[in-house]
């Protein structure tokens, strides 16, 4: 049974008081300095302000990774490359991935192209990083002898809607990230039992993930109204995540062999809709489209 650790407090102040080498993965989201509505805290410091802040809260989640542990940060376009620049020269932390979170909804602007990215930064503390490729998969296309039928790597542009306000999941709070996308950072870069960190807590979605995923999840968080929030999340009970990459409920062209065809639906949801039984009924329904009506052959078109 994992345990969650909810802080309330200034994540320069609290991150100091835990141990060196204590986390194998953090998950960052902190504010953008985009002048977001947090409450009490402002959003929107002076540029060298900021990065003075990021330095130093960048600095402690480095003392406390793991060797080969991972962080995963947040940022918008604005301070990215700084934040790349902190990670690599002045923490000599590694390089991973540079992931686009891709969403298709938000602000539509009058003048300019609109908004439909945030981007996640990924480092380790050592090349050799943990990788759960098998945890992580995404369903092929197309059936082929060639292909992994297990699944894809699933690439590092990730489609993931927000969180509408319509979504029974839907938190009182401005930046609420989808669970499906946190999903799948912890599952790619850490075990079960292991010790996952999110010092800027928000309404709790890492640490939600972690209590569905068995780790043990850290969470700080400087507003107590996102506090009480979090921990009401944490007692409802749980009806899978709020989220998904399509690409999980999409149905491999081609499957036109019964035997590989049955083998294959039966393995597919517990592969890749294991949290999401939301997902099972359509998953279901285009099995049926597919297979049932036409038998013979799939028509060809591409799903998504
Ligand atoms: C981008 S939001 C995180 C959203 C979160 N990932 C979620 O899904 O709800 C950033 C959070 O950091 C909190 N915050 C801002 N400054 C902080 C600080 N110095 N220490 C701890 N939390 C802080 C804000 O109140 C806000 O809830």
């Amino acid at each position: 049974m994992t345990e969650y650790n909810l802080i309330f407090g200034d994540a320069l102040v609290e991150l100091k008081k835990l141990p060196d080498s204590s986390v194998d993965l953090i998950v960052a989201d902190p504010p953008y300095n985009l002048g977001k509505d947090y409450g009490k805290t402002k959003d929107n410091l002076e540029k060298t302000e900021y990065l003075e802040f990021s330095k130093e809260w960048l600095a402690e989640c480095n003392r406390l990774l793991k060797p080969n542990g991972s962080i995963y940060i947040f940022m918008g376009i604005r301070y990215i490359s700084y934040i790349y620049q902190i990670l690599e020269d002045d923490l000599g932390l590694d390089f991973q991935n540079w992931i686009v979170w891709h969403y298709t909804q938000g602000l539509g602007k009058k003048k300019g192209f609109s908004s439909r990215h945030d981007d996640i930064l990924v480092f380790s503390k050592g090349s050799n990083p943990k990788f759960n490729l098998d945890d992580i998969r995404i369903p092929q296309k197309f059936y082929r002898k060639i292909n992994n039928m297990r699944g894809a790597n699933p690439g590092n542009v990730w489609e993931f809607s927000h969180v509408h306000y319509c979504n029974e999941n839907r938190q009182n709070h401005p930046t609420q990230k989808p669970e499906g996308l946190i999903e799948r950072i912890v599952l790619a870069s850490s075990d079960e039992n292991d010790v996952v960190l999110d010092p800027f807590s928000g309404s709790g979605t890492t640490l939600r993930v972690c209590q569905q995923l068995n780790r043990n999840g850290i969470g700080i968080e400087i507003h107590q109204e996102y506090i009480d929030l979090t921990h009401d999340r944490l007692s409802k009970e749980f009806n899978g995540f709020d989220s998904i990459d399509p690409r999980m409920e999409r149905v491999p062209f081609d499957l036109r062999d019964p035997e590989i065809r049955e083998e294959y639906l039966r393995n597919h949801e517990n592969w890749f809709l294991k949290n999401h039984p939301d997902s099972v009924e359509k998953f279901r329904k285009e099995v049926k489209k597919l297979y049932e009506v036409s038998k013979v052959k799939p028509k060809q078109k591409e799903l998504f």
